[in-house]
């Protein structure tokens, strides 16, 4: 098999990125590893910026998002015992856009079987090769069969922990890390959210998120110890601690019901530098991750690709490679901030082994300053709603 672009990884990052050059008629070819439904049950993402919703716009994805999807204007900062809300629209003039990394998947699978374009799940023991040179491949097996894709690139869209980096010789590569001491807990239930707009709780027992996918249908966080296991945490003891973490006008409201999904997700700020390897690009999670609090990483993986996609298409249309040349540094110089607004959050919100005293006080002035403080409260409007692409 041949391609222009061979991607790996289905998650958002390849499926957009592959929508995306299928427009500038650029072909292309995704490898996953999973199946789609295996992908369709992970239940990450929950926030989308405005410019993430133009790119499923842009490939003609977006429909549902604006259908379904629930505007926000504002967030709410929960400290003190008191809530306190932040217009971000009337700082920036952006909203957000509230609908889940799950739907954002199916609406790009869906666009791309209507496009007709080629995704081989169930691939196993991906392996990019020879992305030093000008003859780049990807070999695979489906079914016990052994196959090969050659191509002119292969963007590496495979999250985490995926093979893409990993191939990269050590000596290619800087990392930059920061593991935090403790998870999140997260639990989705059929119920009314307990307010309009999210609420980001700092507590002394622990960070708390009452966030939602719909006016039916809630996502609510506890910050846990690294140790905790989902079988510690039966919904009962769940509920009972996020009520310990809210405020009172919040327990009133809040609607208890049983979980349909419960998980722990470790925190980590990471990026790998450069994103681009000779003839091998990465993008979304594969080249950086950010701790969950401020809702950066699916939207980091989307300035990615749109990135990425118009480095290629100058390269196809204009013969020119100034774009792949540009595209590591232009991608990092977005990804830092968003790392640095992730690091930052989390932060102030949450508690650390030597959040006693001093750095309590310290975090309750900076929340107050925050909140009190035009300045402050637009500073992080605007990167909460997505900086400039
Ligand atoms: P992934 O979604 O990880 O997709 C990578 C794909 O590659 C997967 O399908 C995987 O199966 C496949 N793959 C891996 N290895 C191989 C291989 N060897 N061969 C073939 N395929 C392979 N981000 C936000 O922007 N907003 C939020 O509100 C938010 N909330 C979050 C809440 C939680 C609890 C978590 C855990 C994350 C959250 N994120 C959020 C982060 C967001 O989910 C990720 O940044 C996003 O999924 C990144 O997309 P991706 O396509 O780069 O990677
Ligand atoms: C969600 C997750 C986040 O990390 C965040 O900052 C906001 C919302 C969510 O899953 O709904």
């Amino acid at each position: 098999m041949r391609t222009k672009v061979a991607i790996i990884g289905a998650g958002p990052a390849g499926l957009l990125l592959g929508q995306l050059l299928h427009a500038y008629g650029i072909d292309n070819v995704i490898l996953e590893r999973q199946t789609p439904d295996y992908v369709l049950g992970r239940i990450r993402a929950g926030l989308l910026e405005e410019g993430t919703v133009a790119l499923l716009d842009q490939v003609g994805a977006g429909a549902r998002a604006h259908r379904d999807g629930l505007v926000h204007h504002g967030v709410e900062l929960a400290f003190g015992g008191a809530r306190h809300r932040i217009d971000m629209t009337a700082a920036t003039g952006k909203t957000v856009t509230i609908y889940g990394q799950t739907e954002v998947t199916l609406d790009l699978m869906n666009a791309r079987t209507a496009a007709g374009l080629t995704t081989i799940y169930q691939a196993a023991g991906v392996t990019p090769h020879d992305f030093d040179t000008d003859h780049p491949r990807v070999s695979y097996v489906k079914d016990g069969v052994g196959h090969d894709i050659a191509c002119d690139f292969i963007a590496g869209c495979d999250g985490f922990h995926g093979v893409s980096r990993a191939s990269v010789k050590p000596s290619a590569i800087d990392t930059f890390e920061r593991i935090y001491p403790f998870g999140w807990l997260g639990i989705l239930s059929e119920t009314p959210p307990v307010s309009n707009e999210l609420i980001y709780n700092n507590h002394a027992r622990g960070f708390a998120l009452c966030s939602m996918r719909s006016m039916h249908r809630s996502r609510y966080y506890v910050q846990c110890s690294l140790d905790d296991h989902v079988d510690q945490w039966p919904d009962e003891k769940f509920w009972d601690e996020l009520k310990r973490r809210l405020d009172r006008e919040a327990v009133d409201n809040l609607v208890t019901g049983p979980s349909i999904e419960k998980s722990i997700a470790p925190l980590r700020s990471f990026v790998a530098e450069p994103m681009r390897f000779g003839r091998m690009f990465l993008a979304g999670d594969a080249a950086h991750i950010v701790p969950p609090t401020g809702a950066k990483g699916l939207n980091l993986a989307a300035s990615d690709v749109h990135y990425l996609s118009q480095a290629l298409r100058e390269y196809y249309d204009e013969k020119s490679s100034a774009g792949i040349d540009g595209y590591s540094e232009k991608a990092l110089a977005r990804v830092w901030k968003a790392v640095r607004f992730s690091w930052w959050m989390t932060a102030m919100l949450h508690r650390f082994p030597d959040t006693e005293g001093f750095n309590a006080r310290i975090q309750l002035a900076e929340l107050d300053y925050l909140v009190s403080s035009k300045a402050a409260s637009a500073s992080l409007s605007e990167n909460y709603v997505g900086l400039p692409y």
